[in-house]
This record gives C-alpha cells, structure tokens and sequence, in this order.
C-alpha cells in the first residue's frame, strides 16, 4: 500500500487522523486514542494550537516548571522553563538559590543591533553600482516607508543601509547591508518585510538609471532575508563573590573549588569537544526560558554557536577567573528575541509566563535569560568538578525508569529511600522492584 497522499493539508483533521493512524499504525484505534487523550479538552484552545501550524493533530506536552530566586539587578524572578530534561530546573534553582545569598546576578544590553540582507547579483563594476546606490540610499530605505512607520514611533527602525562588494566571494555577488532597530519584538516578519520592499526598489531604480547598460539594468535579486546571526544584539551576565564565600558540598577548599572550576572553563575556551557540551549545558537553561517565553529557540542556538566561534574556533560562552580575592564568573553571548508580537500574545501559556516574569521588556528579558544560562552553567561545571553529573542525573531519571516500569506509588517511595546512595541504573531499578514483588 501506498503511502503518499494528495492534498492532505485540505483533508480535515479528522480525515488527517484517520489517514495517519490507518496507514501508519499496527493498531489504529490505539494511535487514535492517544492523539484524542492529548487533544484539548476546551476546543477554542485546541484551535488556538491548531492554527499554529499547518497539519496538526494534537499536542506535544513538555512541562512547564519554575525555578524561583533568581535575583537579577536586584529584582527576584521566579522564571518559567519548559523543558524534558530531568535534571535541569533542580540544577537552575540550586544554582539560583546558591547566588541569592551571595549579591545575586548582574546583567546588562550591551546592544539591541539586527541585521538583515538583501543578496544580488550585478553583472558590472563596482564602482558604477557604487554610485548608483549612493544616488539612490534615501530613496531605498524611503520605498520601506509605510512599514517602518510604527516602529520609528518607537525610535526603531532601519538604523543604516551599506553596499558591500563580495565579488571575492562569489562573481557579480553584492549584498545590501541593513541594521535595524526592533524595540521589543524580535523584528523577523518586520525586517523581512523592510528587505523584500527594498529589494524590489533596488531592481526597479536600476532599470531607470541612465548610466547603467542593458546588463546592468537587470539586477538579480537571490534573496532578501534577515540574519539570525547579531554579533552587535548581545547580552552579558556575571556573578561575583569573595572566594572565601564559595563554599559548596565537597571535599574541595573554596580556594580548591574556585581554582578547578576556573581550570573547567579554561578547557571549554580551548578544547572543542568541550567546548559543545559546556555549551549545550548554557542552552538547556536558555532554550528552557525561550520555549516558555513564547521566543524562536532555534534562532537563539543559531547565534550563539555561532559566536561561540567568532575568534577562529569552537569556544565556550562563560569565562571564570580570579580577580584578586573574588571568584568571577560570566557570560555573554547574542540574543534576539522580542516581548511583543510572534506567540507571546496568543499562546495562554506564555501570557502566563511573561506574566509571572512581572511583563519585562525584552532588554529585561535578554538578561533574565542570559543570567539562567550562565547559571544552568554553574550548575553543571560545579557537579562535573565535584561529585560528578551522574549523581543528580540518575536521581533525576530514577522517576522515569520507576514511570517507565510502571511502579506503584509505594514502590517508588521505597525505590527513592533505597537509591538514596547507591548507583541508579535501569537494570538494578528492574532488580529491585522484582525483589520487591
Ligand atoms: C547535560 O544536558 C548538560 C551537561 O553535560 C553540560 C555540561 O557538561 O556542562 C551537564
């Protein structure tokens, strides 16, 4: 039997479940039953997630936790993360916990710059296209007139328009070159907007220029599209404390803990292969905040990898050091992300989310997020330099080989006490309950 099919978006999403679990599924009624059993049981929500997207049948879940005392600038946040991984919001929250007591977060924006390109083809010279584009820069960023008029109400909006030659690159390759200025939105569907206008003035004012030849005339737009890529939107975090007041659970001295920890980092700026993990271990607390914050998760991994690179090779984001008699530590890395418009007014849970933020402005929100990252960081180097990760992992993941093995609530709580100091593993878990039953 066939499995493709003709026009299944127009196909009702009735007629979608149907086709998928018939074709699809060994047991349809039971593929059914669970797409329903996570459907929405109040439809006027269901349809609000169902509009999202194209060709949706049901929901997704992650959980929705909290990790509160996160004082940042002064101000204490309890902030919302969505995320599967067990381990992540304890590791967020001690961390949280452990910098409340010691002055807390310091975060600041240190530029809210984003960029976007228009990328063309001009079969002639340079310096010809050159002064066709300053005859014509006003009249360019003035063709995106209607649609930067709100946003320049605000003070935002296109901030500078360059030519940029890349024929070293590419034959005939040109780029125009926009920054932009989005306030508190993210700005994709804005810049876009701007750059495929701006295009399309670029092609029409070349067919009218005089000193253009025939070939000239015909500039081949490839594309118009911003870049996910802010080297100048970037956000920084730190947290600082006498090294005598570092003292974690360890046979480490605070002078021991704060010199490995220092080395940890050293290794994630030098070593590649750390470097990624380390990384990861920033964006699990990063994405978690983003998912929640109705923000593009993608595009935030997108950058900051990116950056990570930005002196040659692969680095860690977090630097540690020792300043004196203080343990310093801290992050910087890019962030685009917007308070207004995209999901953050239609999805109820990310209302909520902003909500319980106290409704930041995203200069607010890029710290909040920038700060859990650094200390999702802490959380994870202070374990690895310590007791190791697998101690509060396999804690962590206990729950679900009990979940997974269908455990009863008594047989949990005996599993809990019993693994309270032994090595969690899903074949000593399986053992266990057997003995037990
Ligand atoms: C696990 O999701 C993340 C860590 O591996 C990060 C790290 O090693 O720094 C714990």
């Amino acid at each position: 039997m066939s499995k493709k099919v003709e026009g299944f978006s127009k196909f009702s999403k009735a007629e979608k479940i149907e086709w998928i679990t018939h074709m699809h599924f060994d047991n349809s009624e039971n593929a059914k039953k669970l797409i329903n059993e996570y459907n929405h049981s109040n439809p006027e929500i269901q349809k609000l997630h169902d509009d999202f997207v194209e060709n949706s049948l049901t929901n997704f879940y992650f959980p929705l936790a909290v990790a509160p005392n996160f004082v940042i600038n002064g101000s204490t946040y309890s902030v919302p993360m969505a995320i599967e991984e067990s381990s992540v919001i304890a590791a967020a929250s001690r961390s949280a916990k452990f910098w409340a007591s010691r002055g807390g977060f310091k975060a600041d924006v240190l530029g809210t710059e984003k960029i976007g390109q228009v990328h063309f083809l001009f079969k002639g010279k340079a310096e010809k296209l050159n002064l066709f584009f300053k005859k014509n820069k006003k009249r360019l960023i003035e063709s995106a007139e209607d649609i930067t008029k709100n946003m320049r109400r605000r003070n935002g909006g296109i901030t500078s328009i360059e030519l940029r030659d890349k024929t070293e690159m590419i034959d005939n390759y040109f780029q125009l070159h926009l920054t932009f200025e989005t306030i508190d939105s993210m700005g994709a569907n804005f810049i876009n907007s701007c750059l495929e206008r701006i295009a399309k003035k670029l092609q029409s004012e070349a067919l009218e220029y005089d000193n253009f030849t025939y070939e000239e005339k015909d500039i081949e737009v490839v594309m118009s599209i911003l870049s996910n890529y802010v080297p100048k939107c970037i956000v920084q975090a730190s947290v600082n404390c006498p090294i005598d007041k570092l003292k974690v659970k360890s046979d480490l001295s605070s002078h021991g803990f704060a010199e490995k920890f220092v080395k940890a980092i050293e290794i994630s700026k030098n070593e590649p292969y750390r470097a990624v993990t380390n990384n990861k271990g920033i964006m699990n607390g990063i994405d978690a905040v983003l998912i929640a914050t109705g923000n593009d998760f993608r595009a935030i991994e997108a950058a900051a990898h990116a950056y990570a690179t930005k002196e040659g090779s692969y680095r860690g984001l977090t630097d540690a050091y020792i300043k004196g008699s203080d343990f310093v530590f801290e992050i910087k890395l890019p962030m685009a992300i917007g308070t207004v418009g995209g999901l953050t007014q239609l999805h109820p849970m990310v209302k909520w989310s902003m909500e319980l933020l106290g409704n930041p402005n995203s200069r607010t929100l890029m710290e909040i997020i920038a700060v859990v990252g650094l200390a999702q960081n802490f959380a994870a180097v202070q374990s690895l330099i310590t007791s190791g990760i697998q101690k509060g992992h396999m804690k962590m993941h206990l729950l679900n080989i009990l979940n997974q093995l269908k455990a009863t609530k008594i047989q949990k709580e005996d599993a809990i006490l019993f693994f309270k100091n032994r090595t969690v593993s899903y074949s000593r878990v399986s053992d266990f309950l057997k003995s037990k039953s």
